[in-house]
């Protein structure tokens, strides 16, 4: 089996932080979120990855090469135009020889773990591939699908419907057995440019074709999960997994502080004067002084100084100092704020 992740968007709603870097390689806890992922494939017994890159594609893959070389065997494959879900699967597809493919999202963690899902559609030989689903209470933002009564095999699957039949949300994880039957079917609607909704080639539309066509489609439970297309969901995400990690990572010197875990601190921070966590995630190089930061990711090379915030994203180079509660700032920045005057001067 081979894995294909896309991770070839912009990341516009994560701006500023996407200004620089690609989503994928945001922090999450003590990595980056495509480690999270690779390493959960790994896991899996998957070391054959395809990875669709696209926007600042260099820093991605440097990244994983770096990281992941001796493990895993990339092929990088750039989508140039960014035409949708279908349309970067499709390009990852070419690549296949039909042999089964995991597809998960360059974006976005699961609760439940890559192997006990293969383990459970393996139970299920009858299945031609299988969808991991969750219910939620915006059906209309997500592709949804409708099983048949009683039953996880799917009858009917929308991508963003603005009537949804159902709450049952995909939620980004799809094993299919022959990658060849998906490929064709994504490259007639590529050939004929059959868009779907947002006016973008649709993975959700050639999975709809699939069934039509007479294929057999389950759902499985994803468990939580969370996609990290925005500031809430990546300090959930911050949260998910540090609260994952077995103990907290402190890899500093830490002064006079009070630690509340769980909290990631990488090395060459320096922390005093300080309460820091839960749920913070601070990477290397960064100076703490007299800051209160709860529930927080904070870049490298940053200088924070008497400070209060919680629910904030800091980038790298950041210099902050004053009375502050709630923070979204991208990289290079300088802020300092005092009499209530802000002052922004980079
Ligand atoms: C994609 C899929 C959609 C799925 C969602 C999960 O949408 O097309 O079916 O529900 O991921 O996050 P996107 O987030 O790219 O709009």
């Amino acid at each position: 089996m081979k894995c294909i992740i896309p991770a070839a968007g912009k990341g516009t709603r994560l701006q500023p932080h996407t200004l620089n870097k690609p989503k994928a390689l945001l922090r999450l806890g003590n990595r980056p979120i495509i480690a999270h992922i690779v390493d959960r494939v790994l896991e899996a017994n998957i070391s054959d990855i395809i990875i669709i890159v696209g926007y600042e594609k260099e820093k991605l893959k440097d990244y994983l090469l770096k990281q992941y070389s001796e493990k895993c065997n990339f092929t990088f494959i750039e989508q140039k135009e960014r035409r949708g879900l279908g349309h970067a699967v499709y390009l990852a597809t070419e690549h296949l020889d039909g042999e089964p493919a995991l597809i998960t999202l360059g974006d976005s963690l699961y609760e439940n773990s890559y192997l006990s899902m293969l383990q459970e559609y393996q139970k299920r030989s009858d299945w031609d591939g299988v969808l991991t689903v969750r219910d939620v209470v915006n059906p209309q933002s997500y592709g949804i699908v409708i099983p048949k009564p009683n039953s996880s095999v799917i009858k009917e699957m929308v991508e963003k419907p603005q009537t949804p039949l159902s709450n049952k949300a995909i939620t980004g994880v799809y094993m299919i057995r022959n990658s060849k039957i998906l490929q064709k079917i994504l490259q007639e609607i590529v050939e004929t440019n059959s868009i779907g909704a947002g006016g973008e080639i649709q993975l959700t539309d050639a999975l709809q074709r699939m069934i039509k066509r007479g294929f057999t489609l389950g759902i499985i439970d994803s468990g939580v999960w969370f996609d990290c297309g925005n500031k809430d969901s990546l300090l959930k995400g911050n949260q998910f997994v540090l609260s994952s990690l077995q103990d907290s990572v402190i890899r500093s010197e830490i002064n006079n502080s009070v630690i509340i875990p769980p909290v990631a601190i990488e090395k060459g921070c320096f922390i005093s004067d300080s309460i820091i966590g839960p749920n913070v995630s601070i990477a290397q190089d960064t100076t703490i002084t007299r800051g209160i930061i709860s529930s927080s990711i904070i870049g490298s090379s940053s200088v924070i100084a008497n400070v209060n915030i919680e629910n904030s994203i800091i980038g790298n180079g950041v210099s902050v100092k004053g009375e502050i509660r709630e923070l979204n700032i991208g990289d290079n920045r300088k802020i300092q704020v005092s009499n209530g005057i802000d002052t922004d001067d980079e």
